[in-house]
């Protein structure tokens, strides 16, 4: 039994990186329209992330230089002491969808991609106003378990980030070993295999599954770091940037990877680039944000065939600022 890309048809089992590589060119070659339908149509309900009217502050870092503000502090009005970073952002994805997401540097790209699963607050002084809907369900709301909501939306961020200490292994089974999913080595393997089949990686790291995560090269590293994201089975991944540090092959191998996740396994991908070739690749919708405001949200072909609404979007998409 295989997925069926567009006409073809596809092993269930990834062999190796070669596989997405192969799946890069595949699938990135279809047209718009085919690859947003193509596998979801199995997933009788897709969830989707809503954000509606997001905005995000945080804490003025004059806040912390010393004494002499920290007796002003109290004289100043809070608007003072808190910078706000993002403006009333709207802007949603779906499982088997991906959202590319693109500025200039500083613009509120991370921020708002650490409000969708609830680590912006983990910041001294950060705050949130808005809603998010993950799945209908106001990840915001009372009563909702952030570490919930975290393990749903899972995270890979820009530099590769293995528990340092651990092993290839150690670092896959760490989240469901915490959350007490996984119970014993055999349950540990078997997961871990699996995880690691699905990013391409298991033939790679199989004999070497009790070396140091960190000794893996910077591209199976980052692998590694999205297999440790999706041990807590997910059901959709944000991704900050996860190729900038990446060489061009590496990259490949991502780009595919990320394809096939959406494309094939069903996560909705949020994925901050600024790589705008990258952008073009693999993205279905596009959010250009500058100054955490939406310049434009549209189709992925829209912005890049010429047809963006701002003259904003089509200056940055042609490299003229940013
Ligand atoms: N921990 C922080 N404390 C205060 N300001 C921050 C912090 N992190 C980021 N910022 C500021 O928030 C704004 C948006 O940053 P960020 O979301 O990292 O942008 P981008 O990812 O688009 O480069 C920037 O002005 C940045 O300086
Ligand atoms: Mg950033």
């Amino acid at each position: 039994m295989g997925y069926l890309v567009g006409t073809t048809r596809l092993p269930d089992i990834h062999v190796g990186s070669e596989f997405h590589i192969r799946r890069a060119a595949e699938v990135g070659s279809l047209d718009v329209g085919l690859q947003r339908d193509a596998d979801t149509r199995r997933l009788e309900h897709k969830m989707k992330v809503e954000v509606k009217n997001l905005s995000a502050w945080f804490r003025d870092e004059k806040e912390f230089t010393g004494p002499w503000y920290k007796a002003f502090r109290f004289r100043r009005p809070r608007a003072e002491k808190e910078k706000q970073v993002l403006h009333n952002i709207s802007v949603e994805f779906e499982q088997g969808e991906i959202l590319g997401i693109i500025g200039p540097s500083g613009s509120g790209k991370s921020t708002l991609i650490r409000c969708i699963n609830r680590l912006h607050e983990l910041a001294p002084g950060a705050r949130v106003e808005g809603e998010v809907f993950f799945d209908g369900q106001n990840i915001y709301g009372k009563g909702v378990d952030p570490v919930d909501t975290r393990r749903q939306i899972g995270m890979v961020f820009q530099k590769a980030n293995p528990f340092p200490n651990m092993t290839v292994l150690g670092n896959v089974v760490a989240g469901p070993k915490l959350n007490g999913l996984v119970k014993g080595k055999d349950a540990q393997y078997k997961m871990a295999k699996s995880v690691l089949e699905e990013v391409g990686l298991w033939s790679e790291v199989k004999d070497g599954l009790k070396r140091p995560g960190g000794g893996l090269s910077g591209g199976q590293q980052q692998r590694l770091c999205v297999a440790r994201a999706l041990a807590n089975k997910p059901k959709m991944l944000l991704m900050d940037e996860p190729c900038s540090a990446l060489d061009p092959k590496s990259t490949a191998i991502m780009e595919g990877l990320i394809i096939d996740l959406a494309k094939v396994r069903g996560y909705g991908i949020a994925i901050v680039t600024h790589n705008m070739g990258q952008a073009k690749r693999i993205a279905d919708n596009i959010l250009f944000v500058e100054d955490g405001r939406v310049i434009e949200y549209n189709t992925k072909y829209n912005i890049f065939n010429g047809n963006a609404k701002e003259q904003r979007t089509r200056d940055f998409v042609e490299g003229k600022f940013g």
